[in-house]
């Protein structure tokens, strides 16, 4: 069945508490990347033009609550004053930014606001109990409202206070950007268009395993590239020179070689080097040839044709993870040329996981080249991995 949305709601002049993932990138003081604030203003601006009175929270970074010194300076890194800052400057309405998460200061603040006003309240996790889903927290904070939105994508797969806790307390509906997230996400995989052709890569076959296990089973395709594609490569039997392995997940690379078969398509040649911070020496080899003393750090030429016939006539694509180092404009070119294979296929839908993917399609330019570019890292992941995700599951659904 589906869940409530926000146009479900009557909210008109009702306190009504949005849960956002406002965790964005911050580096002293300036936010680098507002992507997150920017994709929750729909929900906001629906909110405010209908008349309600808009709490938001979100969490900022992580905080480490066992050390008292570690706790304070994790508070000082993601206080969420820069956010309120910025959002100010994207929304016509007051936005007032409370430095607390609870107590008298927020509760005055929440009784002195007006209908069409926001509230942007302080880091959620300067709480302890946030990250373990204090139910005495959940119920402190839903006193402050009478409805509850979901609209923090990227924490869905997080069981938390203000994510599931608030929840169980108060009516609740997804907001349009979980609405839109779940959209094209459930089109590209619980429902795709054939042929889906998955596309894997980053850093760590361990960060991904769920998610390959779902794939094989569900995509016509498995196209492997990144650092995890070496231990795939090392598992045939290859050497691997210095790139990236993971001696532990070899065993569970050949089960996935042996269950993929033709499915599974892994690099043939790789842009290497004999350094990463500074190397002095790059080549492109064949992926059974990585020379001892070199790295792997992006996929090479023919790999980038022999994906391109692998997506050809592609009717669904949904991609998790870079090519290589994309950071790094030398071991960038797999990446980009992913990314333009994708951008010219005919009549597909292009669906990019949060995270790494996500940072690398819009820094290299392909910003609106694709379907849908999920907001959500780990969230978009759990999705692919075919998981319930406890902060949409909590969600009330239509009657
Ligand atoms: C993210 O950046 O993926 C989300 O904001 C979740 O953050 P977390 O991994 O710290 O829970």
């Amino acid at each position: 069945m589906a869940k409530k949305t926000v146009t479900d709601l009557e909210v008109s002049g009702k306190r009504v508490i949005v849960r956002v993932d406002f965790n964005v990138p911050i580096k002293e003081g300036k936010i680098t990347n507002d992507n997150r604030i920017q994709a929750a203003l729909p929900t906001i601006n629906y909110l405010t033009k209908n008349g309600a009175k808009v709490i938001l929270l979100s969490h900022l970074g992580k905080i480490d609550h066992k050390d008292p010194v570690k706790l304070e300076e994790g508070k000082k890194k993601n206080n969420m004053a820069p956010v309120a800052e910025r959002l100010a400057e994207l929304v016509s309405n007051k936005v007032t930014f409370v430095d607390e998460t609870r107590g008298a200061k927020l509760e005055e603040a929440v009784k002195n606001l007006n209908d069409g006003e926001i509230i942007l309240v302080q880091n959620t996790r300067y709480e302890k109990g946030e990250s373990k889903n204090d139910e005495e927290l959940g119920k402190y904070w839903a006193s402050l409202g009478d409805l509850f939105v979901s609209d923090a994508f990227g924490s869905v797969h997080r069981a938390h206070a203000s994510t599931v806790g608030i929840a169980t307390h108060l009516p609740s509906a997804c907001g349009f950007l979980v609405q839109k997230e779940l959209e094209h996400l459930g089109a590209a995989i619980d429902n795709p268009k054939r042929p889906l052709v998955a596309i894997l890569g980053g850093a760590k076959v361990s960060d991904k395993i769920a998610v390959i296990e779902n794939l094989l089973k569900i995509a016509d395709k498995v196209i492997i590239g990144g650092g995890m594609a070496y231990t795939f490569l090392y598992a045939k039997g290859y050497s691997v020179g210095t790139s990236l392995l993971e001696l532990d997940r070899v065993e569970l690379a050949k089960e996935f070689l042996e269950k993929g078969k033709d499915k599974l398509v892994l690099p043939i040649d790789d842009v290497v080097a004999n350094d990463f911070a500074n190397p002095t020496e790059i080549k492109t080899v064949k992926s059974s040839e990585i020379p001892e003393g070199f790295m792997g750090l992006d996929i090479g030429q023919e790999t980038i044709e022999l994906f391109k016939k692998e997506l050809e006539g592609a009717k669904t694509v949904v991609w998790n993870g870079p090519m290589g180092v994309f950071e790094d404009p030398r071991f960038a070119n797999g990446t980009k040329e992913v990314c333009k294979i994708l951008a010219n296929l005919d009549d597909a839908m292009t669906v990019i996981g949060g995270g790494d993917s996500a940072a690398a399609a819009i820094q290299l330019g392909f910003k609106d080249k694709f379907t849908h570019i999920s907001t959500g890292g780990g969230a978009s992941l759990e999705y692919m991995e075919g998981k319930e995700l406890p902060g949409i599951a909590i969600i009330q659904e239509k009657a």
